[in-house]
């Protein structure tokens, strides 16, 4: 009864689908990269456990294995997890044709073929008001975030980093019950602390996946929870990390490093392995997901996904979805990260609609360098470097023969000797995005001075190698700077220091690489959910000599804002532990900043610049203060999500597979329209559709909340009732939304928003529609 989820081009690949770390440096991974495996793995997956003992569920799952085998001993050797605790399930090693006989046993859901996921100062919390220094802060409140436990799959970490340090923190919550795993470089008794209070690793899902033992070449990373590349550092840095005052990069910067949630305690959970430059197996995602779900925590941290949702590989057929989808259901919270896929349409990932899934905004803050021309005018561009050119400098652009008036930055290389000596204006093509590391060190290395890479703007700016001056300017002043080369005889330059300006009126951007919606799966589901800093997030990073203890780097990506909502997510369950994970992301998602904290337009960088939209940052910037206490929240249970299901097309026993309780889907199939989300969707309204939603007072019992609407232009809208009135017996009220079109014509997606009001709250919710007749 369960379905097989790829053909047939699967039984002699494995697809290498960049779930990678979500940083905005690793872009290489966007292709799907095919290897030759020997032998193939699956994930089968059972659905909700039958019961809780879990000696029996891996008899059965042995059992199981055996009756396509033949032998116990082969389910022995075949068998490589058993998921026990959060659900039912396993993972082994299978031919094609064994994977198609299991995925035909009526206890089984589905069969998803492995697969391996390419591996790709704190000024942030201020901006978000979340700070010590202010009094009324949602920091203050949860005694900041102490007694909630964040869970990180990522690449491991470097617990020796001071931002680790558990000074202060009272003894490990009772609760608990992970461990710390002993491995290379890793002795739980030095690592583990009243702040890292867990720490495992999952690789043999890697292992079989490649079907043969890594040997060194293809393996740099410790075999343990210790962390090589320093992602998962950077990302429990940012989410859990203790003060750390006066950090800087080089002077820029400075100010003290800290977690958004300084007392919470930390598990991690290292999934992703420097194999190839890094994977992460899906079957060791969901294990690793599986025991956390046993362990206690209260919130994953996923800064990882696909780079690209894949139209087949959505909801349960995905083990990340699957996952979390169990997690979600024991009351943990799952954040993933939207990927760097952006600025593309239907580029986001993480979409299932139990998922919190964050996009990246820059914050209030520039690294600013001043560029003087030879005659002396002058222009601002971004860099981050130390030093500075004080005298004038040849300033060359090298014209080139061919039709591309451009000269692009990525085909500089170490040939280009004429560089040496003087300051370089390239141009950047739309997807270059990482290489200037690359050009600026070819730059560098051929003796030049300086470069200056005119791109779309974007304020992702990071240091390069070795502190040389390059500063990212926008095309437009790259084309002035251009005009003026071409018109002197000796064009020179001189370029100023780097210098960090923070607070207004630097706007608030949500960057250029994250990705964006509509949900490709589900579209009337809106996707990103929500968006948090993600550009040049300085945090903790595994030191470069071991005897140190201290280093940190400024990285950029949807991994960095995801752990910023982690660690709200934190807070908020300290101080709510009663409400559910939908509860949660309606509370983060109707408070958020629809501008940004000054009151200023919020723009989505792209080509070219456009204020912000949904398919941008779902409801908005996340806005933790009012985060706490929203009034209003939109609230889900397990019989909303079998209502997705429902409305997606799963029919009834697949839904008992994935539930084992005694809901199904109604004769009618359900309008995916009426999932209670904190959004409203309509990817295709022909004349008009109505919708309802369910409101559930958190707030004060007796209030009255009034309609407002902001519609979208040429839609017209009417909520049915206007007046919610909640006392002490009504505590949820559902309402109708009726949506009508007066377009005459298909037209792209109008925004508006829906808020209730009572005076004190403000429950907003973002409204997208697209007429389509
Ligand atoms: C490591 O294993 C790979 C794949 O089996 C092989 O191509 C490579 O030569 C091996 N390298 C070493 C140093 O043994
Ligand atoms: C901060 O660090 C810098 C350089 O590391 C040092 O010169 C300075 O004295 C420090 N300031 C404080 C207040 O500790
Ligand atoms: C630029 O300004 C400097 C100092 O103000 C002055 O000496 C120089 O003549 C100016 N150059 C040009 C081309 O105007
Ligand atoms: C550099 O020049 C050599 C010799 O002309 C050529 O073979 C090589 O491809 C060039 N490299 C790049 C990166 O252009
Ligand atoms: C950048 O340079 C490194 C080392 O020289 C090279 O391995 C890498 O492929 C280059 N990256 C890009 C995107 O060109
Ligand atoms: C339910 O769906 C599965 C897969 O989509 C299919 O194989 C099965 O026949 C369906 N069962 C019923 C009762 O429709
Ligand atoms: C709510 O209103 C009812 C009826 O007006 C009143 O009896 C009750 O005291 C109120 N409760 C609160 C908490 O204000």
């Amino acid at each position: 009864m369960g379905s097989f989820a790829h053909g047939k081009s699967s039984s002699t690949t494995i697809f290498l689908v960049c779930i990678s770390v979500f940083t905005a440096l690793d872009h290489l991974c966007t292709l799907h990269i095919r290897v030759a495996a020997k032998s193939n793995v699956y994930i089968v997956y059972m659905g909700q456990k039958p019961h809780d003992n879990e000696e029996l569920l891996v008899k059965a799952h042995h059992g199981v294995l055996a009756s396509v085998l033949g032998s116990q001993e082969g389910s022995v050797d075949s068998l490589v997890y058993s998921y026990k605790y959060g659900f039912s399930g396993f993972a082994a090693k299978l031919t094609m044709a064994q994977a198609q006989m299991i995925s035909e046993l009526p206890s089984v859901v589905e069969v998803i073929p492995n697969r391996l996921h390419k591996i790709q100062t704190t000024r942030s919390w201020d901006y978000l008001q979340l700070s010590p220094r202010f009094p009324n802060s949602l920091l203050r409140k949860s005694r900041m975030g102490s007694g909630a436990i964040i869970g990180v799959l990522d690449t491991g970490i470097w617990p020796e980093s001071e931002v680790f340090c558990d000074e202060g923190l009272g003894p490990v919550p009772s609760r608990w019950k992970g461990i710390c795993e002993s491995g290379e470089l890793f002795s739980p008794a030095k690592a583990c602390s009243r702040k890292l209070i867990g720490a495992r690793y999952f690789v043999k899902g890697l292992e079989a996946a490649y079907g043969h033992p890594l040997n060194n070449s293809e393996f740099q990373d410790y075999l343990s929870p210790r962390d090589r590349s320093g992602h998962g550092t950077h990302v429990s840095s940012v989410a859990s990390g203790f003060f750390v005052p006066n950090v800087s990069y080089h002077g820029l910067a400075v100010g003290t490093v800290r977690g958004g949630a300084p007392h919470s305690r930390i598990a991690m959970y290292k999934v992703c392995w420097q194999v190839n430059g890094g994977v992460c197996a899906d079957i060791d995602i969901l294990k690793a997901i599986d025991q956390a779900i046993y362990d206690g925590v209260d919130v994953l941290s996923l800064s990882l996904g696909p780079s690209f949702p894949s139209y087949s590989d959505v909801d349960m057929r995905n083990g990340i979805a699957i996952g979390a989808f169990h997690a979600v259901a024991k009351g943990i919270v799952v954040v993933g990260a939207a990927g760097n896929s952006g600025p593309a349409a239907y580029s986001v990932s993480n979409i299932e609609p139990w998922l919190l899934t964050v996009a990246a905004s820059s914050v209030d803050r520039s690294f600013l360098v001043a560029i003087t021309l030879g005659n002396n005018w002058t222009t601002m561009g971004q860099g981050m470097f130390s030093g500075k050119l004080t005298k004038f400098i040849n300033l060359v652009y090298p014209e080139v023969s061919d039709l591309d008036d451009e000269r692009a930055c990525e085909s500089l290389s170490l040939n280009d000797t004429w560089a040496s000596g003087n300051v370089v204006l390239c141009f950047a093509s739309d997807d270059y995005n990482d290489n200037t590391h690359n050009t600026s060190w070819s730059v560098k290395k051929v003796g030049g001075l300086g470069l200056i890479v005119a791109k779309n703007p974007t304020k992702a700016v990071e240091p390069f190698i070795d502190n040389f001056p390059c500063v990212q300017i926008s095309l437009d002043i790259g084309m002035q700077i251009l005009n003026y080369i071409r018109s002197t005889r000796n064009p020179q330059v001189k370029i100023g220091a780097s210098t960090t300006r923070v607070g207004q009126p630097l706007s608030t951007t949500v960057a250029y690489f994250s990705s964006r919606g509509p949900n490709s799966v589900a579209p009337a589901i809106l996707k990103p959910d929500i968006a948090a800093p993600g550009v040049a997030i300085l945090a903790a990073v595994p030191p470069s000599d071991p005897k140190n203890r201290n280093s940190y780097a400024f990285i950029s990506g949807t991994s960095m804002a995801t752990p910023h909502v982690s660690a709200i997510v934190a807070l908020l369950k300290t101080l709510h532990s009663h409400w559910s994970p939908a509860a949660i992301k309606s509370a983060i998602v109707t408070t958020a900043w629809s501008s940004d904290p000054y009151g200023a337009v919020i723009f989505a960088e792209g080509r070219p610049m456009m204020s912000a939209r949904p398919f941008d940052f779902g409801g908005g910037i996340v806005n933790p203060n009012k985060a706490v206490d929203p009034g209003l929240v939109y609230d889900m249970g397990m019989a909303d999500y079998i209502q997705y299901f429902c409305a997606k097309g799963y029919n009834n026993s697949a839904i008992s597979g994935i539930s084992k309780r005694s809901i199904s889907c109604p004769k009618r199939r359900p309008s995916i329209l009426d999932i209670n989300v904190p959004s409203i969707t309509i990817p295709s309204l022909t004349h008009s559709v109505s919708l309802t939603r369910t409101v559930t007072n958190v707030g004060a019992i007796n209030s009255s909340y009034k309609a407002a609407i902001e519609v979208p232009p040429g839609i017209t809208i009417a909520v049915k009732p206007r007046i919610l009135k909640f006392n002490h017996k009504t505590k949820s009220i559902s309402f109708t939304v009726t949506i009508s079109s007066n377009q005459r014509v298909t037209t792209g997606y109008c925004f508006g928003s829906l808020t209730w009001l009572d005076g004190v709250h403000s429950v907003r919710i973002p409204v997208s529609v697209r007429t389509n007749i």
